[in-house]
């Protein structure tokens, strides 16, 4: 599990305790396996491969390697999976499914094992029918559920994307129910994609079934399917919540099929409707811009926000859509999306996102990053196809690290780009090391601009008055030092004067510190 991932439940935690709110929404009970509390984050081959030889064992641990090397790992993806193809076209004289020996010449579990190895977690696929998808008629689990369940679970699978194929016209709910009792019974945590393509309208009757249901048909690396897609899926948020999920299908940034924009806002919608982060283009070939649509860890923080809420629409004019997301933290993300071919301005309102009673609002660019601030409207020219994409804070008062106190051996810099104001905090790299901050409340909410180009968290306890009030705070790697994210904190702040201070935890000291936006 990432530092990421760890660190969203640590807030979701904190949120439940501070405020009693109960995480999830309608669907009164969801699959109690614990298991995708904030959406998938990772990788299929599909996009990119689908069954062609270049989907093989050299392919997936190369992904495995670059989820590393190249800070994916750091930002939040977690799952290597594979899709179909993988097997021999009959299983063996027990009955179980035959890894290919051309693609996978050490077999599955060893792949899950080097997958493992990189601190990362492997998935794989079949299908709820006598075979599965493909013409090679490989086998699919319809009445072997538990036999190839307890081979997953053996082979140390921790995610199963299951397909639709063959299915013999077999009722859905009971297909998907088999396999996930199946599952179950396997003794190992894995978690359970449903790929039904939206047939039997999951989203009524699955929450209780799997982590995450496909609310469409297959994705292709076009606008118009893509756009598609988002169209469907985003009138179903009241169904996605913590542990179930909507499910457009997979990622194609990077495949080479859209524009740099339409990526964009392909990213920047996935993550506003709570939807699997699941890259599906070949990492290995993958532009620097693809890396950076990919790692935009503040678009990563919406749809892994640990309130679970996927975006609903707000307004929807001929091709202009509004949408708004509300953050654990009381912010909300507004996407102003140009499904047109000419650009246009979109505009909403701060009271039209709920969060209202403010004077005054900042708005993040969450891809210029861009911070301004406004009495309420939120307007952008948008491109055609293109996505304005911000975090909307609600009376938020800004306090820079350069007008913070900074203990012995801490310095105020301005070497690494991107922060805001005039600099940011390099504390001291020693245990105790410290940033204060004089600030005025109330505060609901303190949020913590950062950066951190290690490879490890960078704890601190935090104090208000003089109290620690939460400790070990994770501000988890960004990638780079000039790769700027925010670790947020639920608070109860009274009006009036308080200091803030931030101590490190560890010798490697602080993480370097842009600001502390309190939202009231
Ligand atoms: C580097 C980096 C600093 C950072 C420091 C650290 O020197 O340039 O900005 O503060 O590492 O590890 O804390």
């Amino acid at each position: 599990m990432s530092s990421l991932r760890r660190s969203t439940s640590a807030a979701a935690a904190l949120v439940i305790a501070a405020s009693g709110l109960v995480l999830g929404s309608s669907p009164a009970s969801a699959l109690e396996n614990g298991l995708l509390r904030t959406p998938p984050m990772g990788f299929n081959n599909w996009n990119s491969t689908q069954c062609r030889a270049e989907f093989n064992e050299a392919m997936i641990k190369g992904i495995a390697d670059i989820f590393v090397s190249k800070g994916l790992k750091a930002a939040g993806y977690t799952y290597v999976n594979i899709d179909d193809c993988w097997a021999l076209p009959a299983r063996n004289s027990a009955g179980d499914l035959v890894p290919d020996p051309a693609r996978f010449p050490g077999g599955i579990k060893a792949l899950a094992d080097y997958v493992h190895g990189k601190g990362l977690k492997f998935g794989i696929y079949t299908s709820a029918g006598t075979k599965t998808c493909n013409t090679a008629g490989f086998p699919g689990a319809l009445g072997h559920e538990q036999q190839d369940a307890n081979l997953f679970a053996s082979w140390g699978v921790d995610y199963l994307k299951y397909d639709n194929c063959n299915n013999q016209g077999v009722d859905a709910q009971q297909r998907y129910k088999a396999m996930r009792d199946a599952l179950a019974k396997s003794g190992r945590p894995i978690a359970y994609s449903i790929c039904e393509w939206g047939q039997n309208k999951p989203w009524t009757w699955a929450a209780p079934v799997g982590n995450l249901w496909r609310t469409t048909g297959d994705i292709s690396d076009k606008w118009s399917s893509m756009i598609g897609k988002a169209q469907t899926n985003r009138g179903l948020a009241q169904y996605a919540g913590p542990g179930h999920w909507n499910d457009p299908d997979m990622l194609e940034v990077g495949n080479g099929g859209m524009t740099a924009a339409e990526y964009r806002t392909h990213f920047s919608l996935w993550a506003m409707m709570a939807a699997p982060l699941l890259i599906g283009s070949d990492l290995r070939k993958a532009s620097d811009d693809s890396f950076a649509i990919l790692k935009n860890t503040d678009v990563i923080a919406l749809d892994q926000d640990p309130l679970g809420k996927q975006a609903t629409v707000l307004s929807a004019n001929g091709g202009l859509v509004v949408y708004s997301k509300v953050l654990a933290n009381g912010d909300r993300a507004v996407a102003l999306s140009n499904e047109t071919s000419a650009t246009a301005t979109i505009s909403t309102s701060a009271s039209a996102t709920g969060i209202g009673g403010a004077s005054s609002y900042t708005l993040k660019d969450l891809w210029s990053k861009a911070v301004r601030s406004t009495t309420g409207t939120i307007s952008a020219s948008v491109p055609s196809h293109a996505t304005v994409l911000y975090r909307l804070s609600s009376g938020a008062a800004r306090y820079e690290a350069e007008s913070a106190t900074v203990s012995a051996g801490g310095t105020i810099d301005a070497n690494h780009a991107g922060f805001s104001g005039t600099g940011f905090a390099n504390g001291a790299n020693a245990v105790g090391s410290y940033v204060e901050w004089q600030v005025t409340g109330p505060a609901s909410a303190l949020t913590f601009g950062y950066a951190n180009g290690t490879t490890a968290a960078r704890p601190v306890d935090i104090a208000v008055d003089g109290t620690v009030v939460a400790t070990g705070v994770p501000f988890p790697p960004t990638g780079a030092w000039t790769t700027w994210s925010t670790v947020a904190r639920p608070v109860s702040l009274a009006a009036g004067a308080h200091t803030v201070r931030v101590t490190a935890t560890t010798a490697d000291g602080p993480a370097n510190l842009d600001y502390l936006d309190l939202s009231r």
